[in-house]
């Protein structure tokens, strides 16, 4: 099987967000000691994957290629792409399809942050589905904000229904989606919604439709956040100081997670630290040796 390539989507126009996100994308912005776009690079990373193509707004790219480069920090590669409007989440796989090449997919949106114990081994039985999608569900208190699945007894999914008034279960389709090689294909079949954007929900319903979306669960043993308000904003960056104070760990450090996965060295590590020498971060990464 081809290697599954990444895609992170960090465009949008964070309007709840304005006015903060009026000069600076949503997704640069801190979620406590860190850039929010760290934590769904992470994610990518724990799933084992290093081939990963960016997809910012024109306005934002110089900034995000200037805290970011090429990759090569982190053992990664990264590849640049721009969406010219925001006109919806399948629009990423149009935007990536040379940059794909029929290779299979993990798509995660750059203002989401996931946590909890397991997430590597879920997001590994994610890619070792050959054919088809995975899409994970997350409960929520307030399902009828997302799109929601519609899940048969047996727990596979029926249907996704976008902000429902009476949710069928509240499990909410989170912003990451692992899919096959042919997803850059079905979306161009993808029409503009009634709201004018080439919706994920569309893409998913073609997978949905041939039988092949499986579901994966986030128990509630995980944390999946959103960072689209004020106060989402805040209460994920507590969230991420709360465990980090705690544990003393970090959650989110690229750079721990390429050491970890041996995809760069001791001295790569230490020249990130030498990076960071005035600042707790770089003491971290230090105490990694
Ligand atoms: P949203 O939160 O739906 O949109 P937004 O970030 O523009 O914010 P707001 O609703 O406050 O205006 O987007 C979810 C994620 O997907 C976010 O990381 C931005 C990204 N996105 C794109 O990159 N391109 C798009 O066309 C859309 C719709 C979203």
């Amino acid at each position: 099987m081809t290697k599954r390539k990444g895609i992170i989507l960090a465009g949008g126009t964070g309007s709840r967000l304005h006015p903060v996100t009026l000069g600076v994308s949503k997704q640069l912005l801190p979620i406590y000691d860190k850039p929010m776009i760290y934590y769904p690079i992470s994610v990518l990373m724990l799933g084992g994957i290093r081939d990963i193509a960016i997809i910012t707004t024109p306005e934002d790219a110089t900034q995000f290629k200037r805290m970011l480069g090429d990759g090569t920090q982190w053992g990664l590669s990264f590849t640049w792409l721009e969406q010219p409007s925001p006109d919806g989440l399948a629009q990423a796989y149009l935007l990536a399809e040379d940059f794909l090449d029929g290779a299979p997919s993990a798509m995660v949106l750059g203002d989401n942050i996931f946590f909890g114990h397991g997430l590597p081994e879920l997001l590994h039985a994610a890619d070792a589905q050959g054919t088809g999608g995975t899409v994970f569900g997350y409960q929520v208190a307030d399902p009828e904000r997302y799109g929601v699945l519609d899940l048969a007894p047996d727990g596979s999914a029926r249907g996704i229904i976008e902000k429902p008034q009476v949710a069928p279960s509240p499990y909410a389709v989170t912003g990451l989606y692992y899919l096959d090689g042919t997803a850059s294909e079905r979306a161009r079949a993808v029409t503009p919604s009634a709201r004018g954007e080439l919706e994920i929900t569309s893409l998913l319903e073609m997978y949905l439709e041939d039988g092949l979306l499986s579901v994966q669960r986030m128990g509630r043993g995980f944390a999946w956040l959103d960072t689209g308000t004020h106060e989402s904003l805040l209460d994920a960056g507590n969230f991420v100081r709360t465990l980090e104070m705690r544990q003393g760990l970090q959650t989110g450090c690229p750079e721990e997670i390429a050491y970890a996965q041996g995809w760069i060295d001791q001295g790569m590590l230490l020249e990130s630290a030498e990076r960071f020498s005035k600042n707790g971060y770089g003491a971290y990464l230090r105490g990694l040796v």
